[in-house]
């Protein structure tokens, strides 16, 4: 059986999409199911923002074939771990929680990242192509830390 792991923003566009692709380039597909959702619905069904897209790109990762969806109840049950960008996404997904064992199953990404001196991951849509540079390294660098604690499991 596989590990599953929902990476949660708000629009699921431009930070998630990016922290499903970095994760599932980092570990083997028949051990671990990576997906993204936002906690919107502005966006459902779009691919990500181009920027994000690009961004990945540069790295060799492929995002465009992924499609916006929104946060739901059942992804309580459906995954094993869901990983919020910022603490708007954490509060509007606990809201949502139908138990206690649920709400466990919530964290804030960076907590991964005991060094990051952030401890949300800033939303980049609203600015420019350096935001979304910077949100592709914080990303890698917790994706890195986080591949090797789920390895270890
Ligand atoms: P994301 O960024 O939560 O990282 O996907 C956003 C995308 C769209 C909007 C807000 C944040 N929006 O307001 O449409």
């Amino acid at each position: 059986m596989s590990t599953k792991i929902l990476m949660v923003c708000l629009g699921n566009i431009c930070r998630s999409p990016l922290a499903e692709g970095i994760l599932q380039a980092k570990l083997p597909q028949d051990l671990f199911q990576v997906d993204s959702a936002g906690t919107g619905d502005w966006h459902v069904g779009q691919k990500p923002d181009h920027r994000s897209i690009a961004i990945a790109r540069k790295y060799h990762i492929d995002l465009s074939k992924q499609k916006a969806r929104q946060f739901q109840q059942t992804d309580f049950e459906n995954f094993d771990h869901i990983y919020v960008m910022d603490q708007s996404n954490y509060a509007n997904v606990i809201a949502m929680a139908p138990n206690p064992a649920a709400i466990d199953k919530v964290q804030l990404i960076l907590k991964e990242h005991p060094n990051s001196k952030l401890a949300e991951v800033p939303d980049p849509y609203f600015g420019g192509d350096e935001g979304f540079e910077h949100v592709y390294q914080l990303l890698d660098e917790t994706c890195e830390l986080l591949a090797k604690k789920l390895l270890a499991q």
